[in-house]
């Protein structure tokens, strides 16, 4: 096990260091950058499908949800379509409206989640054409479904998922370019840049890594705290969630993640000197109404980690700690700003001495209802 390990403590953390390949292994042979095409068989062989489609409806569970709700910011932001998105054990049991002309895509990393699996084959029983992401080659999931491409993360070990999350929205957004492109909702030099810009990534995530240890002193800081409370706007806002729900998974901290905006709905009421907030406030979109958000939560006393772009003053000055990240479009902003949530909840549980890879009540695949 230790060989298989790498000489990393433990798998999340192999996992999480291996995501800039990861990424390039799952755009490579897919994106041609200097070409400008994106080529992915399953969507190809059914463009058609695809461009027609009134709205694509995501299902999946856990981790892989999280990645639908990221896509369903980038899909309707980049190629215009609408998206639902949706907890695969709710839709399976709702009755749900599904028209001819709907696609379901699917998301699992394992490919073998019950509830995902049981919402694909009502999906298909009402006639909806149904896509499936998932990272284990020949799962049950991936045959079920009517076509699909592969996240190609290689094996995840750890039960708390990183590297599948990552590549699963690597896997969406390409996809969204490619319908993007087909249906005329961009122009070809966006088109291009976003390539160039995704291409970049790999080499962002490595950049985002080198603030390990700085990381290392914040989960110090913080490990014993009671509950912990995530923020984003847009396109992070499912990275709050699914910071959230690192921590929860292998700290056992309580943890919440939220719309930054919604915060006077309700968490405010939580906030005090004994509260990490951490919020993710990169100079993108909302840039200047999640400082007001961080204002607020100053003035109530709470502690504030901030996730920002590399070069950030204005939080820094209001924080108590911030951890930099590279600058990219908006759209791919997840998927540098999860590398320190995934980072500060590992050193959290570490430091506790909980079971990183194997935590308490937890299975990596889940195939009983
Ligand atoms: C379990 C795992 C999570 C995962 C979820 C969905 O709860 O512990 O890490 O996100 O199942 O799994 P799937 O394989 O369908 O992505």
């Amino acid at each position: 096990e230790q060989i298989e390990k790498g000489g990393y403590d433990h798998f999340m953390l192999k996992e999480i260091y291996e995501q800039p390949n990861a990424i390039v292994d799952t755009y490579r042979g897919r994106m041609l950058v200097d070409k400008g095409i994106i080529r992915m068989a399953g969507v190809d062989d059914n463009i058609e499908k695809f461009t027609n489609a009134k709205r694509i409806i995501i299902v999946a569970c856990g981790t892989s949800w999280h990645a639908g709700l990221v896509a369903e910011y980038i899909f309707e932001d980049i190629a215009r379509i609408p998206v639902e998105v949706e907890y695969a054990s709710e839709f399976r049991y709702r009755n749900p409206i599904i028209n001819k002309n709907d696609v379901v895509i699917a998301i699992s990393q394992s490919g073998e989640t019950a509830d995902t699996m049981a919402a694909i084959k009502l999906a298909k029983e009402k006639g909806a054409f149904v896509f499936g992401v998932c990272n284990v080659v020949g799962s049950s999931i991936s045959r079920e479904t009517h076509a699909g491409a592969y996240t190609h993360a290689g094996p995840e070990i750890g039960v708390a998922s990183t590297k599948a999350f990552t590549t699963q929205i690597t896997v969406l957004s390409l996809i969204a370019l490619k319908l993007a492109k087909a249906k005329g909702e961009i122009n070809n030099a966006d088109f291009h840049y976003h390539l160039q810009e995704l291409d970049l990534i790999p080499g962002k995530i490595k950049k985002a890594l080198e603030a390990n240890d700085h990381i290392k002193e914040v989960a110090k800081k913080y490990m014993n705290a009671a509950n912990f409370l995530y923020l984003g706007r847009g396109f992070n806002f499912p990275v709050a969630l699914e910071g959230a729900l690192k921590l929860k998974e292998i700290s056992y901290i309580h943890a919440e993640g939220y719309p930054a905006a919604e915060m006077k709905h309700g968490p405010i009421a939580l906030i005090d000197e004994k509260m990490p907030v951490v919020v993710i406030a990169t100079k993108k979109g909302h840039y200047e109404k999640v400082v007001s958000n961080i204002q607020e939560i100053k003035s109530r006393e709470g502690r504030i980690i901030g996730i920002v772009t590399e070069g950030d003053e204005d939080v820094r000055s209001m924080a108590n700690y911030v951890i930099e990240v590279p600058d990219t479009i908006e759209a791919f902003t997840p998927l540098l700003t999860t590398i320190p949530l995934q980072l500060l909840s590992y050193h959290i549980a570490v430091m506790l001495n909980k079971n990183v890879d194997q935590p308490r009540n937890l299975a990596k695949s889940v195939t009983v209802e």
